[in-house]
């Protein structure tokens, strides 16, 4: 199969490319940095550049004949109180994590349609569960999660299956990379406790190869669901959440990141 993995230099993008590879699938990364590794076709892209992305996909077809499944991985972070958040930080944020995915995807579709393939979006446990101070990220995952639930039944006639996978702490450099706001007149020491445990389950976190393993058995798969929260875990939160109260899962959050 031809595989398109966005965000494909570092953590689970690079852990999908290098497994899917190694299961004998020709694999092409779009991300900004400069990467080669040998096995992987990495294309410099920018997922927030239009062009950019049309120019990877168009080159990519001529080469290969056909796109079989585009996974939409590229993402980053931002911290902080969301009243100091600038507009460029807001700007960022969405058009990297929400707007680049829907820009990929709607690219994708007509060669999806063509090989009746699947959009994988990488969504997150964080989307489903909203973290303050994380709020941002939160919201464009809870975008991502939406939008892979009505594009799944916009394109089911065509025979394309777009899945949302929720990974929760993973070990990457996303903790690293993310950017951080410390502005804070109004907010005492919440922000630096919350943000510490946040970093410290993402440290202790998964190993990517585990969200590469879900990816492989959702591409294996005839009939994936739409919505696949990963490890035994995440799983039960994202369940006791639909079953609680709000009032009592709001509680539990605020006592753990508020
Ligand atoms: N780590 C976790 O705990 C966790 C948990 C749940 C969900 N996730 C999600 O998993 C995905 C991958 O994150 P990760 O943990 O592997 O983080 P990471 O190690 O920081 O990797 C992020 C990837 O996204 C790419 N990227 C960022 N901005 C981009 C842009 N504008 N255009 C193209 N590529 C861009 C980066 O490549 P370049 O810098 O080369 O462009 C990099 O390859 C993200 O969507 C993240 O939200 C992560």
């Amino acid at each position: 199969m031809v595989i398109v993995v966005t965000g494909g230099t570092s953590g689970i993008g690079n852990a999908i490319c290098n497994y899917l590879f190694s299961k004998g699938n020709r694999v092409y990364s779009l991300a900004r940095r400069d990467f080669s590794d040998g096995n992987i076709v990495y294309l410099k892209c920018d997922i927030t550049k239009k062009q950019e992305i049309i120019n990877c996909f168009t080159e990519i077809y001529e080469k290969e004949k056909c796109i079989d499944v585009v996974i939409n991985n590229a993402g980053m972070g931002i911290s902080g109180a969301l009243e100091y958040h600038s507009e460029l930080e807001l700007d960022k944020i969405i058009n990297v994590n929400l707007k680049g995915t829907i820009m990929i995807s709607q690219i994708a579709i007509p060669y999806l349609r063509e090989s009746k393939g699947k959009i994988i979006n990488i969504g997150s446990v964080a989307g489903e569960l909203a973290i303050p101070f994380q709020t941002m990220y939160s919201v464009t995952k809870a975008g991502v999660h939406a939008f892979s639930a009505a594009l799944q039944n916009e394109l089911r006639p065509f025979g394309i299956k777009v899945v949302c996978l929720m990974p929760g702490d993973t070990k990457t450099s996303f903790t690293a990379n993310r950017e951080k706001n410390e502005t804070n007149s109004f907010y005492g020491s919440r922000i630096e406790k919350s943000i510490t445990k946040m970093e410290k389950d993402e440290r202790n976190g998964t190993d990517p190869l585990k969200v590469a393993k879900v990816v492989y058995k959702v591409i294996k798969s005839k009939n994936p669901k739409t919505m696949i929260a990963i490890g035994a875990n995440y799983k039960m939160f994202v369940f006791i959440k639909k079953i609680l109260p709000i009032k009592f899962v709001q509680y539990v959050l605020y006592k753990i990141y508020g």
